[in-house]
């Protein structure tokens, strides 16, 4: 599809249906005949070990101490190293590179720079809720530049899993539950990080992840496996991935799970015939932790040996923290059962990065000269916490706002309570990269500030996250990373009533501490922990008005809490500025403008509940209730909040849709609404255009999201917003896999969420 989107970071949807036979071109870089010649001279040169070695990718840490890696690279056994994140440290390595090995080749070095690396930025998930693609790049440019003067010269970024499962921890991680919205922002992150060339000073080569599919792990359940149709992947769960390559990701991290029984570490359809043969990938692939050896549990190898045989030919380049490819390849390229070629191949790839990252021009590219190393790596002066301020603000979500009890009046009592209003380290969020706890503004600090001597901020922290001991261990179990009061749930409740009932309003920061919201931190209960749920009610049985702020990493079910609160905001974990965003938002210094990227479901019985479902043949009508039709007895089918959906400080209206050149032959449209600001407040929204096959040949989604623009305007302002629909948008993978547009009716519903919209029909051809 094609939008018109001013900001020409817009993906052209012509991209999706073209995918799969993407023009090779569009992956080459420039220069790439020489960079052939010089890795096919250089792999001459290097012996079997040597190529061997440049497979190994590991972690500097207890197993892997600075003295065995310092004899791995002199022995060139070692092609890259992560998690090492500061100058004088990956500068020592690289000097043995240079002084001790044979062929001098050097390392990159690599590590999870999700959502900033010093400054940390909104988690992904929080990000996409902005859909404001320039405030996404200059995320990506600022973690990019920040990553880039530590030394690093490779992220693991960015997620690109859509996922339909909010009990999957590692929903945080990725941009929620749509294909475009996913494609877009994943795009914006990897040509901001990589800017004009992943050698350039300032920028970074980009990894995607985790191909493929991981966001679709049954039940939502970690490490799960996938089963997926060859349509619903190709439509809904590919195209995020293709399109990151399609802008020049240089790598691609390989996902932990199965598909469709063949684990993606072992699965050559996905890594050799859908990404080299048709995708036309010539970066690296990287298995993800220890995912080689899961191979033996997939039962899909019999041992070690056997692991690496499957992750080689299936066209796994580089291992990630084991020793297995250093431990079989060579015994395994001496009995046969791996050619010399395979090896090649792999080596290869991991030369092509190199050569992309400017390593062989100069192996200290991203280190500059000894002696020029930051005094302090964690220096004030090396934040950006105006642009972290102002990216915080654009993702906050307001869910709720009755009787306009937000904006805050920054006059009279505040009371702020709950477990998640003065923690430093949660409001970052996981993966938060080398940011430093202490640096991050809290929501207390912000509305402190916000506040001065305007009004009396009153603060009682409540409760604990959570009471249950077995959670509170599992979240402490690697590093003390969730603090708990040693008080009685009733001695901290008690202290909050207190505070409240002295209040003229209360604002509660309740939700997820980030362990919850990470690897290995599915859930089978989404509403908030009971802890925080008991203080609410208690809180709520003051009668003071009551505003929520949310912080948590996934779709929550708040159904309880949607009938206590006033008010309601959405604000994830917003990173090292949070804070500030957070008051400037609730006390009307910023107009809230998120929206949000995925569904708020009633409750977790609902899940699997997405937007851009299939249709039934017994949908379910409310305002004529049938028994046989599809639905739970017990519940209402729709969400509690849908995909998309976000309210302002003032209100926005839409005129009916415009189309032009309906039906032509070119098969082209325009769709156009007009945009009026009706309240007093200059505001912003997000205008989203979807579209609907009614008839074809099989079942199409109810909607899929296809253009979206955010306008600003002035009270009493209109704008018209057009969206240029081109053929390719109408198009989708067929029965036999083929993509194509089928004639017919087609309907395209606008608004500013993905429920209440302007619909209009026309016909194709
Ligand atoms: C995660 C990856 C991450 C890697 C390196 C793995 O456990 O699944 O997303 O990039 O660790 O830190």
């Amino acid at each position: 599809m094609k939008s018109m989107c001013p900001q020409a970071i817009v993906l052209p949807l012509a991209f999706f249906c073209t995918s799969l036979f993407a023009d090779p071109a569009s992956l080459q870089v420039p220069n790439e005949s020489q960079r052939d010649h010089f890795v096919s001279m250089l792999l001459k040169k290097m012996t079997l070990d040597e190529k061997i070695g440049q497979l190994r990718l590991i972690s500097v840490g207890p197993d892997t101490p600075k003295s065995t890696i310092k004899q791995m690279i002199e022995k060139g056994q070692v092609g890259a190293i992560f998690n090492t994140v500061t100058r004088p440290d990956i500068r020592v390595m690289q000097d043995q590179v240079m002084q001790l090995s044979r062929l001098k080749i050097p390392l990159f070095f690599a590590y999870d720079v999700v959502h900033g690396q010093r400054t940390i930025f909104p988690i992904p998930l929080g990000l996409a809720a902005s859909w404001d693609t320039q405030a996404v790049a200059t995320v990506g440019r600022i973690s990019a530049l920040e990553a880039a003067q530590d030394g690093l010269n490779m992220t693991w970024a960015p997620m690109v899993d859509v996922s339909h499962e909010p009990r999957w921890g590692r929903s945080s991680e990725g941009f929620g539950e749509d294909t475009y919205l996913t494609s877009i922002m994943g795009k914006t992150m990897v040509e901001a990080m990589q800017g004009k060339s992943p050698a350039d000073r300032n920028s970074v080569m980009t990894s995607v992840k985790h191909f493929a599919l991981y966001g679709a792990v049954e039940g939502g359940r970690e490490y799960n496996s996938v089963d997926m149709s060859p349509q619903q992947m190709f439509q809904h769960y590919l195209p995020p991935y293709q399109t990151a390559l399609q802008v020049g990701s240089g790598g691609v991290m390989v996902s932990l799970n199965s598909i469709n029984g063949i684990p993606a570490t072992a699965n050559h359809w996905l890594l050799t015939d859908l990404l080299r043969h048709q995708w036309h990938f010539k970066g690296i692939t990287v298995s993800d932790h220890g995912a080689i050896k899961e191979l033996i549990n997939h039962g899909v190898a019999s041992d070690p040996a056997d692991a690496v045989r499957v992750a080689i030919k299936a066209g796994i380049d580089m291992s990630m923290s084991d020793q297995y490819y250093s431990q079989y390849l060579p015994g395994l390229v001496k009995s046969g059962a791996v050619s010399e070629a395979e090896v090649d191949n792999a080596a290869r790839h991991v030369l092509n990065v190199k050569y992309d990252m400017g390593l062989f021009r100069d192996a200290y590219s991203h280190l500059g000269p000894a002696g020029s190393d930051p005094q302090d790596t964690n220096a004030e002066d090396r934040l950006h916490r105006v642009q972290a301020r102002e990216v915080a603000a654009q993702s906050l979500v307001l869910l709720k706002n009755w009787q306009q009890i937000l904006p805050l009046k920054k006059q009279g009592t505040i009371a702020l309570i709950g477990p998640l209003a003065d923690s430093q380290r949660d409001i970052m969020g996981s993966w938060s990269a080398a940011g430093v706890a202490k640096q991050s503004v809290t929501l207390l600090q912000g509305m402190g500030e916000a506040v001065a001597n305007k009004a009396t901020l009153l603060y009682a922290r409540g409760s604990n996250i959570t009471d249950n001991p077995k959670v509170q261990a599992f979240l402490n179990l690697y590093e003390p990373a969730l603090v708990v009061d040693k008080r009685s749930p009733q001695q901290l409740r008690e202290e909050a009533i207190a505070t409240a009932k002295k209040a003229d309003i209360v604002v509660m920061a309740v939700g997820e501490s980030q362990g919850m919201a990470h690897e290995a931190s599915s859930r089978s209960d989404i509403r908030l922990p009971k802890a925080q749920r008991d203080l609410i009610t208690a809180i709520k049985a003051t009668g003071k008005p009551l505003v929520l702020v949310l912080m948590n990493g996934r779709a929550l079910d708040i159904t309880q809490q949607d009938q206590q609160a006033e008010g309601i905001l959405e604000t994830w974990f917003s990173g090292t500025e949070g804070g500030h965003a957070i008051s400037d938002v609730l006390f009307g210094d910023v107009n809230p403008s998120g929206k949000l990227p995925v569904t708020f479901p009633r409750s977790v019985g609902q899940l699997p509940l997405y937007y851009n479902h299939l249709p039934t043949g017994r949908p379910y009508d409310f305002t004529h209730p049938n028994k046989y039709t599809s639905h739970y007895f017990d519940i209402n089918n729709s969400p509690l909040y849908p995909f998309g959906f976000g309210l302002s400080y003032t209100t926005f209206s839409l005129s009916p849709i415009t189309l032009s050149a309906t039906g032509s032959s070119q098969g082209v449209t325009t769709a156009s609404v007009t945009v009026t600001n009706r309240g007093k407040r200059a505001g912003g929204t997000i205008v989203q255009l979807y579209l609907h096959d009614p008839v074809a040949s099989i079942s199409r989604p109810v909607k899929e999201l296809k253009a979206f623009q955010k306008v600003q305007l002035q009270p009493g302002e209109s704008k018209k917003v057009r969206f240029t629909l081109s053929k390719q948008d109408l198009g989708f993978w067929n029965q036999q896999m083929k993509w194509g547009v089928e004639p017919g009716e087609f309907e395209v519903l606008i608004g500013t969420d993905s429920v209440h919209t302007e619909t209009k029909s026309f016909n194709y051809p």
